[in-house]
C-alpha cells in the first residue's frame, strides 16, 4: 500500500522519558508543514535507507506531546519488538494508518495506558494486513463514493470488513440515519457504525448481551475524541467539502471504528 506520508532523518536524543513509560522512542525533528501528515498517533513502518534490510513495524506520535511538553514538536517513533540503539542512525518512517489525535493526560499512568492501547492497535493492524484483510476506510469510502450516504457507507463497510453477511433488508435500515437523520443531529457515520457494532456483538437483543451498552459508550467516546464531536451540524463545517461531501468524515469514522475494534478485541 502507498504510505500516507514519509519522513526521513537522523535519530536524535529525546527527553528519555519514553523508556520510563516502557516505550523508548527514536526522535526526529518535525518536518516542514508542507506535505506533512496530520499530527497525532499513527501506525508506521521504519526502514534504514543507508543500511538496507526489511522494514520494521512501529507506532509513532507526531506533534507537541502536550502531557510532557518540554522540548519542541517532534516525531517520536517506537519500533515494536526492536531493541537496537537507534541514536545517530538515519531512518525512513512511512505513515500507514491514523490512530488518534494527541491528548493532554492528567497523569503519566493515563498516558502509559493509552500508549499500550496504541501498540495493541498497531499489532492488530499489522496482523490484519498480513491476513490480507482490506482496510475499513477503503470499504466504507468505496460505498460512499458509489453514492450511499454516510450511515449506509459505514454499515455496508463494516458488513464487508467483518464478513457479517447482512441482508439487503438489514442494510436498508441505515438509510434514515444519514446527514444526522436529515436534520444535522447525531452523525450518520457514528450511528451507521453503531448498527454495525450491534450486528457484530449482539446475538438476539441488547439486554441479553452483557457489557453491550459499555461497548457502545466506548465507541461513541472514541468517535468524539477522534473527530472532535458527534453532531452532524458541528462536524460538517470541519470536514465537509463541495467536491467530496462527507467523504473525509466517513474515512475518519472508518479509521476510528477499525481502531476501536482492534483495541477492544471484538472477534471478527
Ligand atoms: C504511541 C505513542 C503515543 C503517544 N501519545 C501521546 C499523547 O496522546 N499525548 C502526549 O502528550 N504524548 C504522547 N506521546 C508522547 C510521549 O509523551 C513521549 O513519548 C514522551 O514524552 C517521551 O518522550 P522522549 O522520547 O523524548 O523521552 C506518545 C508517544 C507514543 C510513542
Amino acid at each position: 500500500m502507498q504510505p500516507l506520508g514519509v519522513v526521513e532523518g537522523i535519530v536524535s536524543q529525546g527527553k528519555k522519558i519514553g523508556r520510563t513509560l516502557g516505550v523508548p522512542t527514536a526522535n526526529l525533528p518535525l518536518p516542514p508543514e508542507e506535505g506533512r501528515p496530520e499530527n497525532g498517533i499513527w501506525v508506521a513502518e521504519v526502514s534504514f535507507p543507508e543500511e538496507g534490510g526489511a522494514a520494521h513495524e512501529a507506532v509513532l506520535s507526531q506533534g507537541f506531546h502536550p502531557t510532557l511538553p518540554e522540548g519542541g514538536p517532534t516525531v517520536e517513533v517506537y519500533l515494536l519488538d526492536f531493541r537496537e540503539d537507534l541514536y545517530g542512525r538515519r531512518i525512513r518512517v512511512s505513515y500507514l494508518h491514523y490512530i488518534r489525535p494527541e491528548i493532554r493526560f492528567d497523569s503519566r499512568e493515563a498516558l502509559r495506558e493509552m500508549m499500550q492501547r496504541d501498540i495493541a492497535i498497531a499489532r492488530g493492524w499489522f496482523r490484519a494486513r498480513a491476513a490480507g484483510r482490506p482496510l475499513l476506510r477503503e470499504l466504507a469510502g468505496g460505498f460512499y463514493r458509489q453514492g450511499y450516504n454516510c450511515a449506509e457507507a459505514l454499515l455496508r463497510g463494516i458488513d464487508a470488513y467483518a464478513g457479517l453477511g447482512l441482508s439487503g433488508e438489514a442494510l436498508r435500515l441505515a438509510a434514515g440515519f444519514g446527514g444526522g437523520m436529515g436534520c444535522g443531529d447525531v452523525c450518520g457515520a457514528l450511528t451507521g457504525a453503531v448498527m454495525g457494532l450491534s450486528a457484530l456483538a449482539v446475538k438476539d437483543r441488547a439486554h441479553n448481551t452483557p457489557g453491550f451498552s459499555e461497548l457502545c459508550a466506548q465507541w461513541v467516546e472514541s468517535f468524539r475524541r477522534n473527530l472532535g464531536g458527534t453532531l452532524c451540524a458541528e462536524l460538517k463545517p470541519r470536514y465537509k467539502t463541495a467536491e467530496q461531501g462527507c467523504l473525509d468524515t466517513v474515512l475518519r469514522a472508518a479509521d476510528s471504528f477499525e481502531n476501536y475494534v482492534l483495541a477492544s478485541g471484538i472477534s471478527l
